[in-house]
């Protein structure tokens, strides 16, 4: 399918990719490509052949944030009737695993989509920020919710209250970043396309009950979690990809997953 402001591909086997694509705004994410980019991620959740997906931009930028041009003149009425990038939320409801391959400029809502990912690889040039107090508004997007989960009161409230952006190597540090990549043009691509087919190659079903199970730690309290973690758990054992798992490794074989 093609589109005005992505790109899509299959990369690798199993691993769907979304290039973000509007250079010459620095992949800013106006409305319509807010939905190309929902349309997309939608269509590989659905895709039985893709079992991972990994959202990138350019070299120089991941995305720099909502479109400040379309928000400029936006009322609060308008805002509030047209659910105002309450559409935003289709990424987090994914069911199959999503990385995301940071390189350049996540600002904003580009941070944001980041930090809604599963895992966030970061090219060494990558640069972090929620700078909207520097244009009168706060971050929307869940940046102010997302980082403090992550990275804490103190941190959060002076990211968000200055504006300032924050490194690659930070990001990783502060646990934010799974990987600082080498450096190099489409180098965190490449590996986070890697890191992809390394997860398409596990039982689907099994990968999905963990990214629920690992989710679950952030919504739930540790006691109704652990509960959650433990029914998943159970739940694996009414797949033929656990028999075929736990089969393959006491007959010292490789597994053959057929994700069912
Ligand atoms: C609209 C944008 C944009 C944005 C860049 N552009 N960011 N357009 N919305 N968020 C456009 C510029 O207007 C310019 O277009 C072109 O991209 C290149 O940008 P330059 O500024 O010329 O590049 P440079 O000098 O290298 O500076 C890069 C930059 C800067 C530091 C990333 O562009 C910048 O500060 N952008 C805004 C970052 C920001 O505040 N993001 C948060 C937005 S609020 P023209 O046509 O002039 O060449 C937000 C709210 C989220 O995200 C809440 C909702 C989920």
């Amino acid at each position: 399918k093609s589109y005005e402001h992505i790109l899509t591909s299959s990369p690798a086997p199993g691993v769907g990719l979304v290039t973000l694509n509007r250079p010459k705004a620095l992949n800013a994410l106006c409305s319509p490509l807010i939905l190309e980019l929902n349309d997309a991620l939608l269509a590989f959740d659905a895709d039985p052949d893709i079992r991972a997906i990994v959202l990138t931009g350019s070299d120089r930028a991941f995305a720099a944030g909502a479109d400040i041009k379309e928000m400029k003149d936006k009322t609060y009425v308008d805002a509030y009737k047209n659910r105002f990038i309450e559409n935003w939320g289709v990424l987090a409801s994914l069911r199959k695993p999503i990385i995301a391959a940071v390189s350049g400029y996540a600002l904003g809502g580009g941070c944001e989509i980041a930090l809604s990912t599963d895992i966030i690889l970061a090219s060494p040039t990558a640069k972090f920020g929620q700078p909207e107090i520097a244009i009168g508004t706060i971050p929307g997007g869940g940046g102010s919710q997302r980082l403090l989960k992550t990275i804490g009161k103190s941190r959060t409230m002076e990211l968000v209250l200055t504006g300032r952006q924050f490194s690659a190597h930070e990001a990783e540090r502060w646990g934010i970043v799974s990987k600082v990549v080498r450096e190099g043009d489409g180098e965190v691509v490449r590996e986070a396309i890697e890191m992809a087919g390394v997860i398409a190659s596990k039982s689907q079903l099994a990968v999905q009950a963990a990214k629920e199970a690992v989710n679950a730690a952030l919504d739930q309290s540790l006691s109704e979690g652990l509960k959650t973690e433990r029914r998943l758990f159970y739940g694996t054992f009414a797949t033929s990809d656990q028999k075929e798992g736990m089969g393959a490794f006491a007959e010292k074989r490789q597994p053959n997953f057929t994700h069912s």
